[in-house]
């Protein structure tokens, strides 16, 4: 690969393209401003957990192809590509704060040689990406670059499955040379996917036993999407907040379930087998959290109110997310009564399983309320303790494993699934408890089971 490409920002977006950009041979820069997520990624680590990851990272290390650096100067100027990935964290009033956007598109202006392309990854507001480019020519009148967007669909937990197998490549931008370019880029990697030995590398084996289709046998190029930049923009969030008003249709629908003896599991299996609504997404919980729905959420009804209209479609669906937890209170108390002294275990505490993000996380709010209620908590979380106690009440008593945190509960909650809990074998946890209430806050859990060795149940909309 004859490329250099820089990658400003080592996130989950950042990190995951830049290691695996540089497993496929480019040479990749990977940029941040701390100095600490700079060390720990030299020494052939990822900061954050993402599984498969630090294989990816330490093999590019190894290589010297994946090169982590804090300067600007040594990295734009040999690149042919520069990738943004940094954060865009919501400011009070619910619109994103750019200014690491802006920041990225400096060091393109003021280090960038002729013709390098810039594609936007990061998830902005539509009509940002006409702003950085009069920035970039503000700042630097005779520098030729093209613009491309180029939103990120990678989820949590599993962006290196996500990263590896594409199933949609959306670019938009106004120069076809360049679209072309970094098209180009995104088929070494559907190339790379079906060259994988996975008996070489053990980094491979999250990507293969994740159970979602390992190659995809649509042809590449019926996988691109090729926009303007304003589509492309649009298309990002506008996935996002459909993706949540899934959730939150089948959170109200739960109410209705709960009322009516219906079990929302059985309703959207229903629902979603037809191909026209599909069954992802329709999982009833304790809601959506996370770095990405919360703020693009906001970041949409925002952007549309700059041009006066309303999203109450999506306010609706915010307020549906926030109820959840109340919702889930209530239906605690209508068997346990006054939550005050009771001993409470909450098993989960990120975003959803597989990370260590704790942003937004619904797990999270719902602990905090609980210690508001006086209750008395103990918690734990595979992967997300560290993070946790940014943002946990300092009263949660954390614990190393799941026994040590259910004992003498009165009740259990799974906050958050991970497949450690839904494995866990319950009727020992009936020894351990000094109560009998399962909170199934996400819907995973055999309710007859537990109902057979002798627990209550509470799920949500069953
Ligand atoms: C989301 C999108 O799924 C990605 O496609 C997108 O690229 C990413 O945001 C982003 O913008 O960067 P992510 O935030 O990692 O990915 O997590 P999801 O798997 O989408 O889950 C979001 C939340 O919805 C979690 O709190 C999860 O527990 C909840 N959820 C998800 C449900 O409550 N029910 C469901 O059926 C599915």
């Amino acid at each position: 690969m004859s490329k250099t490409i820089s990658i400003v920002g080592t996130g989950y977006v950042g990190l995951t393209t830049a290691a695996i950009l540089s497993n496929i041979g480019y040479k990749v820069y990977t940029i941040d401003v701390d100095q600490k997520k700079i060390d720990t990624i030299k020494s052939g680590k990822s900061f954050f957990y993402e599984d498969g990851l630090d294989d990816f990272v330490k093999k590019g290390i190894d290589s010297g192809n994946l090169i982590p650096t804090l300067s600007y100067e040594e990295s734009i100027p040999t690149s042919d590509i520069v990738f943004s990935c940094v954060g865009t964290p919501d400011r009070e009033d619910g619109s994103p704060n750019l200014d690491y956007i802006f920041s990225a598109a400096q060091s393109v202006a003021q280090y960038a040689k002729q013709n390098i392309i810039f594609v936007q990854k990061s998830t902005v507001p539509v009509g940002t990406g006409r702003k950085v480019i009069e920035f970039i020519k503000n700042k630097n009148h005779d520098l030729q670059f093209s613009y491309i967007s180029n939103p990120e669909f990678l989820a949590e937990g599993s962006a290196v499955f996500d990263t590896l197998n594409i199933d949609r490549l959306v670019i938009g931008g106004d120069n076809t040379e360049a679209l072309e370019e970094v098209q180009k880029v995104f088929e070494t990697v559907d190339t790379f996917v079906k060259s994988l030995d996975t008996t070489k590398f053990a980094g491979y084996a999250a990507f293969y036993k994740s159970g979602k289709e390992v190659i995809n046998s649509t042809p590449f190029i019926e996988r691109v999407i090729r926009t303007n930049l304003e589509s492309a923009e649009l298309i990002k969030v506008t996935a996002n907040a459909f993706l949540a008003l899934k959730i939150s249709f089948a959170n109200s629908i739960a109410k209705l379930c709960d009322e009516t003896n219906a079990d929302v599991n059985e309703v959207m299996h229903g629902v979603g087998a037809d191909h026209r609504i599909g069954k992802a997404f329709l999982y009833a919980g304790l809601g959506w959290g996370g770095g990405c729905f919360p703020k693009d959420v906001s970041g949409l009804v925002n952007v549309a109110k700059n041009y006066d209209i309303e999203m109450d479609i999506m306010n609706a669906a915010v307020d549906a997310n926030d109820s959840m937890i109340d919702y889930m209170i209530h239906k605690m108390e209508s068997l346990l009564g006054n939550l005050e002294g009771k001993k409470i275990a909450v098993l989960g505490l990120s975003f959803k399983p597989g990370t260590s993000d704790v942003r937004k996380s619904q797990s999270i709010k719902l602990a905090n309320k609980l210690v508001y209620k006086k209750a008395h908590l103990s918690a734990f979380d595979p992967q997300a303790m560290e993070e946790a106690q940014k943002t946990l009440d300092v009263s949660v008593s954390l614990k190393e494993n799941i026994n040590d945190t259910i004992k003498d509960a009165d009740a259990v909650i799974i906050a958050t699934e991970w497949k450690e809990f839904l494995n866990y074998n319950w009727s020992d946890a009936k020894s351990l408890m000094s109560g009998k209430l399962i909170v199934d806050a996400r819907n995973r859990l055999n309710k007859k089971e537990l109902k057979n060795l002798g627990f209550d149940y509470i799920g949500i909309g069953r």
